[in-house]
């Protein structure tokens, strides 16, 4: 005898994009937390607490304004910004001690205001949490603004591995508010443009042609050619997600890391020296070089790309491509193994088939791998520098 079960869950979220959030007369958090007086704690990246030291206060009048929106339960908690909360245990628990002290339950919210790697982290843990806390991620970068915020997955590294731990938990609500990114640091500032250019590559070619044709643009920090990046950015990716069939990746292919599986290699490999868009941008062009020696983009077809990332202002060179281990094989090698093992099976990665197009392969035998590493760094030291 069997019971056949046949669960359907449904996520239903909604993704705004704004200015100036925390506004009393901006009512997008009233439409979300509605007046149910639910509990509400938030998490706050320290890069956005030191460079906008108004912001626990603007937060606190807005939720005076709106006194019958939720209840704030303590001050906000303030979690280092960057790579290092993904990696530091400290952080999962002061995390987790701050949801258990405020006594967060079910139908409480978490909002989490910060770059990809804090709410990566604490949307773990709330995901965790009493089995599942809901979250509303208010994203503060341009990589967590137009990917990592408006996705449906969290991690933390363990074990020397990327997202070793991590949920599929789709959040409650996102909030992008353009202004946050006024403040970003140049390189955090490019990071998120390698993803844009990820997605154009190998879904919309004309997308990948506004990016190389407003590369100085964004060099320069345009915000409104970010905005336009952000929002067509974030359809690409959220189309995916829902058109794809596979939201929470229980097949093996991973169409939207394109560009990922050297890229996760080079971060580990500098030790989080290299910004995770940054990495992914080298990774990108190591990739291309790979697709441009199969044939599957032309030599016209790279140079755009290659053009288009480095007037960006990236650099699409890491001695860390060129490391070898004892047996003097290239280590990135092994960050292929590693990429297997984190899809689960077998080894199934997206290359473009032309640009706005992609198709899947099966394997890149260590040859190509070397060939296309000695080229990237030729490309680099021959046109690639500024
Ligand atoms: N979950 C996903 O689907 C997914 C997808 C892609 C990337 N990611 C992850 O995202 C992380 C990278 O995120 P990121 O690029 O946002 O960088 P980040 O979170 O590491 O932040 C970079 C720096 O910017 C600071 N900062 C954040 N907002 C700021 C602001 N408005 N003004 C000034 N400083 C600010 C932070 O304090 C930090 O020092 C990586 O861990 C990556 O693995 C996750």
């Amino acid at each position: 005898m069997k019971i056949q079960q046949r669960i359907r869950v449904e996520f239903d979220y909604k993704i705004y994009f704004t200015h100036d959030l925390f506004n009393p007369e901006n009512i997008i958090l009233k439409e979300i937390l509605k007046n149910k007086q639910s509990k509400v704690l938030i998490f706050l990246d320290s890069g956005v607490a030191s460079s906008w030291p108004d912001i626990e206060y603007r937060i606190n009048a807005w939720f005076d304004a709106h006194p019958l929106c939720a209840r704030i339960t303590s001050s906000a908690i303030l979690l280092d910004g960057g790579e290092q909360c993904k990696n530091d245990f400290q952080s999962y628990k002061e995390i987790a001690y701050a949801l258990r002290m405020c006594k967060l339950d079910r139908h409480s919210y978490v909002i989490i205001i910060g770059g990809g790697a804090v709410l990566d982290t604490v949307g773990f843990i709330a995901s965790i949490s009493q089995r599942g806390i809901r979250h509303i991620r208010i994203p503060t970068t341009v990589l967590s603004q137009n990917d990592s915020g408006v996705g449906v997955k969290n991690g933390i590294n363990f074990f020397g591995v990327k997202n070793y731990f991590g949920t599929y938990t789709p959040p409650y609500a996102v909030i992008n508010d353009f202004d946050f990114l006024k403040t970003l640091d140049i390189r955090d500032w490019l990071s998120g443009i390698s993803e844009a250019f990820k997605v154009a590559i190998i879904k919309d070619r004309s997308f990948l042609e506004y990016l190389v044709s407003s590369a100085k643009d964004l060099a320069g920090q345009n915000i409104e050619v970010m905005e336009t990046l952000i929002m067509r950015c974030v359809r690409l990716h959220t189309d995916h997600i829902i058109t794809g069939n596979d939201p929470f990746e229980n097949g093996s292919s991973r169409p939207l890391d394109f560009g990922h599986w050297s890229g996760h290699y080079l971060e580990i490999v500098t030790d989080f020296e290299l910004r995770h868009g940054e990495a992914v941008a080298i990774g990108i062009v190591l990739d291309m070089t790979i697709a441009r020696n199969r044939g599957l983009v032309t030599e016209d077809e790279y140079d755009l790309v290659y053009r288009g990332l480095r007037d960006c202002g990236f650099t699409l060179w890491h001695s860390a491509l060129e490391k070898r281990n004892s047996g003097e094989y290239l280590c990135v090698y092994y960050g292929l193994e590693e990429f297997r093992q984190h899809l689960g099976g077998k080894l199934t990665l997206i290359m473009p088939d032309h640009l706005g197009h992609s198709c899947q392969i099966n394997s890149i035998s260590y040859k190509e791998i070397e060939q296309a590493v000695y080229e990237v760094k030729n490309h680099f030291y021959e046109i690639g520098k500024w």
